[in-house]
Parts: C-alpha cells; structure tokens; sequence
C-alpha cells in the first residue's frame, strides 16, 4: 500500500517541516470532501496569512499527477483526492497476495516480550472476573506473535500461601478425594468455606492450618501430596476451560516456583540500601513517591505476593531477558505494581521502564454484580455453557439445515464470550448481558462470524464462474460504499500495530466491527453476483478481502470463524 500521506505531504510546500507535515494530515471523515486533509490553521502564524488564504495558496501550487489527482481548498483545509481505483486495486490485492498473513509483520522479530495473565488461584473456581485478564492476554499474545515477536505467555498460579494450611486441615476433617475427584475444585471451595466457619468456634484450627502451613514449605511429603493433588484438581478443571477458548501458556511457573528464588533479590534490595525495618518487618519505603511502603518479609519471616512478584520480574529477565513484561491483571492491583516498578527503578534495574501493568476493569453480570465474598459466584463455565446453548437455539431458527450445528454454537458462544471481554477500552468496567452479546445483529463477534460466514458463501456460489478467470473490471468498484470497505480494510495492518502499542485488542475489534457494517452496506447497494462475469469477478474481489480480514481479525482476539453459519 502507497504511502499518501508522505506522498501527500512531498507535495505541500509549506515552511514546516516533512515529518510535522505527514503528522498534520488525516483522513477525511467525508469522502464528498477527498480522502486526506491537511489542516493551515498551525501555518496561518508563520505565514501571517489567515488558514483560507494558505489554504488556496498551497493549492494553487500542488501539482497533481495519477496519484493524487486533486487538491481543494476548503475553510482552511487543503483537501486531497487520491486516485481510488488505484487505491482500490492495490488494497484489495494487498489483502488477496497475502492471505492469512495480512496484517502480519516482522516488527519484533529477535523481541521477546512475557505476558503473565489468567494466573488462576490453585482451590478456587474459575469465575467470570478471570475472563478479562484470560481473554485479552491470550489477544494480546497473538497480536504479538503476529508482529513477529517471540511471546512468552505466562500463567503465574496462586499456588501460594497460608490458604493452603487451612484447606489440608479442612481436607482431613472433612474431605475425601472421591468426592473431590468428583465435584473439583467446587468441593475445595466447599471445604475452604467450611474451615472458615468452624474456626469461629474452634480457634484450634487456625494452629493446626498454620502447623500444616509450615510442613508445605518445608516439603514435607504428605503436605506435599495433599497439596500437588488440589493443584492437579484445580488444573484438570481450567484446563478444560482453556482449550475451550483455545487459551495457551508457554509457563506455568507460579508462586511457589518462586519459594527459593527470593533471597537473591532482597539481598540486591538490601545492598543497595533500599530496605528497611519498619515493626520487624521489612519494607521499601516509598514515602517520596506518595505510596506506602512496599512490604516484603513480614515480622514473622514470612515472605509475601510482592516478595514473589519481585522474584519472578528478576527471574524472568535473567531467563527469557525481555523487551517487554506485561501483567494483564485488574486495576484493583495499580498500587502493587506501581511499587513493584518502582522498586525495580530505585534499584536501578534499565529494564524497570519495560515492566508494564495492563490493567482492565470488572465484569459483572446484569443480574447484580459478582462477589466471591458473599459466595455468588459466576463461574465462567457457566456462562459459556449458556451462551452455547443459546447460540444454539439462534442457529437453529435461523438455519435449520446448517450441518455441525453443535460445533456452530460452540464457536459462536464462546467468541460472544471472548469478544464481550474485547470489545471495549479494557480499562472500563463492563455489564454482561446475554442478549446484548449474542445478538447476531448487533455489535457483536456472532455479528462478525456471520459476515465472514457470508463472504464465504457468497464466494462459494459464484464457484465455477470465478474459475473462468476473467479480468475483473475495476470500474464496477468506484463507488461510494467499496471505497470505505477497502479504506477500512487497508487500515487493518496499522490497526494490529496500535492494539500492540497500546495494549488494546479493542482497536482490532472495532475496526472489524467497522468493516463488517462497512461490507453489509456494500453487499446491499451493489449486486455480487451478476451474468456480467468481469463486473462479478471484481466484486467477488472485495468479498475474499475482506473475508480474509474478518476471520484474521478474530483469529487475533482468539475467536474462531465458522465457515457456514
Ligand atoms: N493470582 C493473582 C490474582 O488472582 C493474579 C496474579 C497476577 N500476576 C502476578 N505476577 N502478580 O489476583
């Protein structure tokens, strides 16, 4: 794809630098007034002329040639006009040459970059609070590998701490691994409920947890046992969830990894002066930048979340020594990971400025807003169960032929369910409505599928004709509704660039949004499928392009795209 706006910019004569000219200009919202505008307001001090007069100045003066065929003054604006069959043909067959590799680059290439997200609790349900994290991380690693990065996704387990004193206490009292085996990690959470209960009234339990506590640390075989079986419980039961929404880690390296490479750390801490006695714990004070003091062993000894969290940012870069380290976890955890980082800056580790908080906001269900204290729980398989049946119940009303229907509905209530945690800023808190998010009609990834489902089929009813391989006529696409689809198109690759940048698979998911209601527009106002074979063949064109966009699009959020819906 030519690059208009410096070819635009080498034709202004403007006493402004090129870069700060090529920044100036930007695509016009209205085709009616050209393709790219270059504002005069920014010249009308230098030139001390007002932006109208600059603007038909400059106009007068740009020459025009079969790129740029046009330039306007209009209000201050000086108003482009590329040549847009050209512009057409060459978005079009930019997607056409490349196939599933549109949008790919090899920007990062010899970049590593660590992604730590999901990071599920060991004992405890996977709920609908974990969707976000798991579902832009895993976004967010195919983003990047597709920019040519080395991605190292990592599920950093809370398989650490106190808690599990308690549940092999509960687990003796109560538990039996029948039933365990049986019901999974909700049997855990029954008996971690439990224990809590008993404790008022028996304080003997909060010793013994703490005794058993104690033996898990020290390896003692039977702590150990109890504690690899709740872990392989609680894995069998995310797993499940995980390859459902197609969700991969690289490492599974979790707290407990993280047990015996804590002192090498502190001791840097320590040697550098950072750390101090506060009540016989030991903390970083970070007074000076307005933050409470960064704990790290506590007055008993024992080490903390933040004394993990320090050693693994040092062992990660020691092992896989990262550009880039990001934490996709929710903005609940800004001050842990504002001290974090700036305890790594005041040890004066170069590569704190690459340790990055990708933060999100909570999802609630519209029924009320979900609370693991009050025990009502959403777990996430819940609801993707219920999206799958209802995506079932649509497919069938609506296409009662379709063969593999079951296989549909997963892939259309699952992507309902990854997208709805996609297609927003991460950063706002959003209300999960099933009929809001399985609306085939509306905003929506079903919205998606199906557009691409249609390109797909619209390509297999021409089949045979396409085959004659006749020349397209390009002049069937120079209208008003082709030139947004193919603008929309050929802006998908800075698209996946910007989401990397910004940590924002949402840019992806707008944009396909964008072009599905782009390509829906265009397939209404002009006719496929036609006798007129070199007219169809040019149209037929712009459905495989953008086809190919759509299903790479939602490969990037992690969604599948059926090929019949
Ligand atoms: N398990 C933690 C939680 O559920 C999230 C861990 C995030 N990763 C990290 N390195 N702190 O809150």
């Amino acid at each position: 794809m030519k690059d208009y706006k410096s070819i635009i910019a080498s034709k202004i004569d403007a006493p402004l630098e090129k870069e700060e000219i090529v920044s100036l200009i930007s695509e016009t919202a209205d085709d009616n007034f050209g393709d790219y505008a270059f504002p005069c307001f920014k010249l009308a001090k230098v030139m001390r002329m007002s932006p109208a007069a600059i603007a038909q100045q400059l106009a007068s003066q740009i020459k025009t040639d079969d790129v740029i065929v046009k330039a306007e003054a209009v209000n201050g604006y000086l108003n482009f006009f590329i040549n847009r069959r050209e512009f057409i043909n060459d978005a079009v067959y930019g997607v056409l040459s490349q196939g599933a590799d549109y949008g790919n680059d090899t920007l990062g290439s010899g970049k590593t970059v660590c992604i730590d997200y999901s990071s599920v609790n060991i004992c405890k349900s996977f709920h609908i609070g974990h969707l976000s994290t798991t579902a832009i991380g895993s976004s967010l690693y195919k983003i990047f590998t597709a920019l040519g990065y080395d991605v190292v996704g990592i599920n950093h387990l809370g398989d650490y701490g106190t808690q599990f004193g308690k549940m092999i206490v509960a687990y003796k009292l109560w538990g039996d691994y029948e039933t365990v085996k049986r019901n999974g990690v909700a049997e855990l959470q029954r008996l971690y409920v439990k224990f809590h209960q008993e404790e008022v009234n028996h304080p003997e339990l909060t010793d013994q947890a703490r005794e058993w506590f104690v033996k898990v640390e020290q390896n003692d075989a039977e702590a150990k046992k109890l504690f690899d079986m709740f872990k392989e419980i609680t894995l069998n039961d995310v797993m499940e969830i995980y390859d459902r929404l197609n969700v991969k880690f690289d490492s599974w390296n979790g707290e407990s990894f993280y047990m015996d490479k804590m002192d090498g750390p502190l001791q840097m801490l320590r040697d550098k002066g950072l750390i101090t006695e506060s009540q016989g714990a030991q903390v970083v004070d970070l007074k000076d930048y307005d933050m409470p003091p960064f704990l790290l062993i506590k007055s008993d000894g024992s080490s903390l979340y933040a004394t993990r969290d320090l050693a693994a940012a040092v062992w990660r870069k020691n092992e896989y020594d990262f550009d880039k380290c990001l934490y996709v976890v929710a903005y609940q955890q800004n001050l842990h990971f504002k001290q974090l980082f700036k305890v790594l800056e005041l040890a004066n580790l170069p590569w704190a400025k690459d340790m990055i908080h990708v933060a999100y906001g909570m999802v609630s269900l519209e029924d009320g807003a979900m609370s693991t204290r009050k025990g009502n729980v959403v777990l996430l398989r819940d609801v993707i169960n219920k999206a799958v049946s209802k995506s079932l119940e649509t497919i069938i009303a609506k296409n009662p032929n379709l063969e593999n229907k079951e296989k549909v509905a997963e892939q259309v209530g699952v992507g309902a369910v990854l997208f709805s945690a996609l297609e927003n800023s991460k950063i706002k808190d959003i209300t999960f409505t099933f009929d809001r998010v399985l609306n085939f009609d509306g905003e929506t990834a079903p919205y998606i599928q199906y557009t691409t489902a249609r390109c797909n089929s619209i390509l297999e009813k021409a089949g045979m004709s396409r085959l004659a391989k006749i020349a397209p006529d390009m002049r069937a696409l120079d209208n008003a509704e082709t030139l947004t689809l193919c603008k929309l198109l050929a802006s998908f690759p800075q698209a996946v660039k910007d989401a990397a940048d910004k940590y924002e698979p949402s840019i992806i998911s707008g944009l396909l949004i964008d072009i599905a209601q782009a390509f829906n527009r265009f397939y209404i106002a002009h006719r496929v499928l036609s006798d007129n074979l070199s007219e169809q063949n040019a149209r037929l064109s712009v459905v495989e392009a953008t086809g190919i966009t759509l299903k790479k699009g939602l490969a990037l959020l992690g969604i599948e795209s059926p090929d019949k819906m």
